[in-house]
């Protein structure tokens, strides 16, 4: 494993969130915010998407990158099912009166008009958990797993103009065994290793993934997210089946995402 984060240190409070410590890493460790948000902006100027355009972001999660869009002047409405106190925290941060409406995916059809956006954001590998397993971790159907997949994409699909884009991002096939030391993190006086892990199981088709802090010898892990273990294939034909009729990879675009493969999905 490479350890590229052990200079940096992060100051942390005692009882920090999974969705707390995936926020600050996201900030601080996983991306150059700025070359990021850069690359965006080519894709951007790519498609004809401007400070005139609608976007929507609905796994908006702590707000990277919607807040870095925002406050370069972009119109982007936030939704995210869970974590939405941690968002308005870090707008309020950031001195930004901007809130994200708190919304599952299947309620989205009752917030937004049909056809509303030019552009929509789920990254972060966010849409895995359109099959569950964000806030339940039992009783998998795959069949059930597979509509609501399909749902989901038609859903975002119903919000985007005819040839508006999705911008979807996806942990990578190879990811197989995976271990990746995200920081150092300093709680009171003590310093912390936080741990990311996956598992995937081909046979049982569940992929496991969560954070561990690790003090010394002790152990204490985050809740354990599982999903669906979804693939590349299936996620191209579960969009197209949604209504896009065009899915591109456009990992080329976007070097500085560096952990999962990114696509941009046209309606
Ligand atoms: C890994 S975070 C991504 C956060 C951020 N966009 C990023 O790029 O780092 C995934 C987000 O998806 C949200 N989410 C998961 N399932 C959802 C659902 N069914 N409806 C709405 N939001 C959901 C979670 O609350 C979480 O904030």
């Amino acid at each position: 494993m490479e350890d590229t984060n052990s200079k940096k240190i992060l100051e942390i409070h005692a009882n920090p969130t999974l969705d707390e410590v995936w926020d600050l890493c996201v900030r601080n460790f996983l991306y150059d915010q700025k070359k990021y948000v850069n690359e965006v902006l080519e894709i951007f100027a790519r498609l004809g998407i401007t400070k005139e355009s609608k976007i929507a972001d609905v796994s908006a999660g702590g707000g990277f990158p919607a807040l870095n869009l925002i406050a370069l002047g972009y119109k982007v409405d936030c939704f995210d099912g869970f974590a939405t106190d941690l968002f308005d925290q870090n707008a309020k941060k950031e001195g930004q009166d901007v809130t994200c409406k708190k919304a599952l995916w299947e309620e989205l059809p009752e917030l937004v008009s049909p056809g509303e956006y030019d552009f929509v954001f789920c990254r972060g590998n966010s849409f895995i958990y359109a099959g569950g397993g964000w806030s339940e971790t039992s009783g998998f159907d795959i069949e059930k797993v597979r509509a609501d997949y399909i749902k989901t994409a038609k859903i975002f699909a119903g919000m985007l103009k005819a040839g508006g884009y999705m911008y979807i991002d996806k942990f990578k096939d190879s990811e197989l065994g995976y271990r990746e030391k995200l920081a150092t993190i300093k709680v009171g006086s003590n310093l912390e290793d936080l741990v990311f892990f996956s598992e995937r199981s081909p046979e049982s088709k569940l992929r496991k993934a969560s954070v561990q802090r690790m003090a010394g010898g002790d152990v204490t892990n985050f809740e354990v997210k599982i999903t669906y273990d979804l693939s590349k294939e299936e996620l191209i034909n579960f969009l197209k089946e949604g209504g896009f009729s065009d899915v591109e990879v456009i990992n080329s675009e976007v070097p500085e995402e560096k952990h999962f493969d990114v696509w941009l999905a046209k309606k």
